[in-house]
């Protein structure tokens, strides 16, 4: 049975980020609650220190529902780190049934087939993704289902993950009694949050610059096509900012989020360069701008560098969406275009209804998006955790109906 409200929680490297929301008839979500707090115990990503992201985490679980007044017991979980990698696969089978009909069975067996890949022990499969059908050779099918044919073939995008640092991210949340209904790829969320079906069938790049990683989604004729994850970010843009302009980590941080721009050259030439203070601390703006807007377009290159093709200006025309809390400097749309030339705009996520004032930021559109994919997936869970408290719980629970 579908559920009516689900419920989203985003470990980032700046801020874990808990929302809970009603699904609507129409399959959009309402948002009735919103928990953010600073993340600790996390690294690029990647939980170092259990205890802490477990009390980072418990924080913001609380928040969200006090804030909704209501408890949840299970929530989308995004994951992100280096450690992740896509390949894309084939599957292949025979239709042998008389009438030669391809039914849902059929789709079954198929990505079946496409998943049977060998998968080390200490990686997950986190996802496969089928990109387009073939019925006897016959390519680009979305749904091969009622169609008529001897074969039936499959493209798949398929996500894995270091089995380590998924066990580490689900602990973390199991330990604080949340079961996790699907774990999902962090840019696949914020891609649903923010691009459109057109620039998904064009061809688009979508990169979420957060604090630790910069997270890549290729979309090509309207499904995933490449993904990847850069281990920099915001975080290096303030130490850059820090060690450049000697200045405290905090205090380069909050500059960087005032003034900090990465306008071009070109455009930001002031007349006067006026100087800025922070705490006490007084430095050049100009000095500020350059050392971001250098790190900035270093980000561009390398995300261009992690296209899978060279000719990337055929394979994305609809150019590059950014999300993420660093797509907020200003200026960033600008900066992009130089280096890609192509379009470039911000994501904000802006499709939900209800209590959505702080989430119309591009750093939570890995929230959105989770709750969107959970929306559109309910019940076709690749990977669900249940801890062994629930499955007490349950147990006890049908129990307790045969006796009374
Ligand atoms: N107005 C702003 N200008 C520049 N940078 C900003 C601004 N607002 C937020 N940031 C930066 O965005 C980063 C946090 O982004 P976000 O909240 O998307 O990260 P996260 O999801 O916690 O981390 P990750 O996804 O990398 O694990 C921080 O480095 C912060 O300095
Ligand atoms: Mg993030």
């Amino acid at each position: 049975m579908k559920r009516t409200t689900l419920a989203s929680i985003d470990v980032g490297t700046t801020k874990v980020c808990t929302t809970i929301a009603d699904v609507t008839s129409d399959g959009g979500i309402r948002v009735v609650g919103v928990g953010v707090t600073p993340s600790r115990g996390l690294h690029k990503g990647l939980v170092v220190n259990i205890n802490e992201a477990g009390e980072s985490i418990r924080e913001s679980v609380r928040k969200a529902q006090q804030a909704s007044a209501t408890r949840i017991e299970s929530a989308y979980v995004g994951v992100t780190g280096r450690h992740v990698s896509s390949l894309n696969n084939r599957g292949v089978v025979a239709i042998t049934r008389n009438d030669r009909l391809v039914r849902p069975d059929d789709l079954r067996r198929v990505l079946e087939c496409a998943r049977s890949i060998k998968v080390p022990n200490d990686r997950k499969l986190l996802h496969v993704i089928p990109r387009g059908y073939a019925v006897d050779g016959q390519v680009g099918v979305k749904n091969p289902v009622g169609m008529h044919g001897f074969r039936l073939d499959v493209e798949t995008h398929i996500i894995t993950a270091a089995t380590t640092s998924v066990q580490n991210l689900v602990k973390c949340i199991r330990g604080i009694g949340i079961d996790i209904d699907d774990l999902i790829l962090e840019p696949l969320a914020s891609s649903e949050a923010v691009l459109t079906e057109d620039e998904k069938q064009v061809g688009v790049i979508l990169a979420d610059i957060g604090g630790g990683t910069t997270d890549i989604a290729v979309f090509k004729e309207g499904s995933i096509w490449h993904t990847s994850i850069l281990p920099v970010a915001g975080y290096q843009l303030t130490r850059d900012v820090a060690i450049g302009l000697g200045l405290p980590f905090d205090v380069a941080e909050e500059m960087k989020k005032r003034y900090g721009s990465v306008m071009p050259v070109y455009e930001s030439k002031v007349e006067t360069n006026p100087a800025i203070s922070q705490d006490g601390h007084g430095v050049s703006y100009q000095d500020l701008c350059d050392i971001i807007r250098a790190r900035m377009e270093e980000i561009m290159r390398l995300i261009l560098l992690e296209m899978p093709r060279a000719d990337y200006e055929t394979l994305v025309p609809a150019g590059l969406v950014l999300t993420g809390g660093s797509a907020n400097l200003s200026g960033i749309e600008a900066l992009g275009r130089d280096v890609l030339r192509l379009p470039v705009r911000v994501g904000v996520p802006t499709n939900m209804y209800g209590i959505t004032d702080s989430l119309r930021d591009p750093a939570y559109a890995t929230s959105v998006g989770l709750l969107l994919w959970g929306a559109k997936n309910e019940g076709a869970h690749t990977w669900r955790s249940v801890g062994f408290a629930t499955r007490l719980r349950r147990l006890l629970f049908r129990m307790r109906k045969l006796f009374v």
